[in-house]
């Protein structure tokens, strides 16, 4: 059992609904790239790991050049790994990797609102729905209108958290572009569309919780 998020990492390789997961959440960065018009595509992820869903799209996509994005991670190891993976891909100048904590917005400034916020594996690591609304209820303050925010979540003891998730965006001025379930049948994987108009500030200053710890086999499995 992992003791902490770096070693959670390695699941990857072993648990099929991770890897699933991977690939769905990889090819919904890779359309939402194809989508975006011409020049500079601003790309954001909070508690991004070591950046592999990003990261894994840009090294074959034609448009990685365009694009612009900070990933922010708690874990230093994490960020380390991310920061070298973004060194081989020869894209320093223009991939920031910041090793701090993604539940503050001060810590996108300068980078939102972006086309593409990637927001997954935290919805099942907050404490409560409360939570969820409010994390979702900033996202305007990330999004550029037409832009696309990406998340997940896990369905465990028989409960399909997804669908309350899908209500919450759409109460909140998005469209559902996408979503999908991990043929393991207990990962949801959405994309929704923002079509309200952005915000100038954050209604928050801390937006989420991140309550998650990785000992806890359920939300290794199941939940993220
Ligand atoms: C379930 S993992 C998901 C990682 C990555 N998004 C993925 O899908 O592979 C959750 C990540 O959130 C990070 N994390 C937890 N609290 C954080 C915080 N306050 N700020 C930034 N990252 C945080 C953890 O270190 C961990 O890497």
């Amino acid at each position: 059992m992992p003791k902490d998020w770096f070693e959670w990492h390695d699941l990857y390789q072993t648990q099929d609904v991770l890897q699933q997961r991977l690939e769905i959440v990889q090819k919904y960065i890779s359309d939402s790239l194809d989508a975006a018009p011409k020049g500079t595509i601003q790309v954001v992820s909070a508690c991004s790991g070591d950046g592999r869903d990003l990261l894994g799209v840009l090294a074959n996509h034609p448009r990685a050049k365009d694009v612009r994005a900070r990933l922010v991670e708690l874990n230093p190891q994490l960020a380390e790994r991310g920061k070298q993976a973004i060194a081989q891909l020869g894209l320093a100048d223009q991939i920031e990797f910041i090793n701090g904590d993604a539940t503050l917005t001060a810590s996108f400034a300068g980078a939102v609102p972006a086309d593409i916020a990637i927001v997954c594996g935290i919805f099942g690591n907050l404490p409560d729905e409360e939570v969820l609304q409010q994390l979702i209820r900033n996202l305007p303050y990330f999004l550029k209108t037409g832009g696309f925010a990406l998340w997940t979540r896990g369905h465990r003891d028989g409960v399909n958290y997804s669908e309350r998730v899908r209500q919450i965006f759409q109460e909140n001025q998005f469209t559902e572009v996408d979503f999908q379930l991990t043929a393991t049948g207990n990962m949801g994987v959405g994309r929704h569309r923002f079509e309200g108009q952005t915000l100038a500030a954050p209604i928050d200053e801390q937006f989420f919780v991140f309550t998650g710890t990785p000992d806890k086999i359920g939300l290794i499995v199941s939940s993220p």
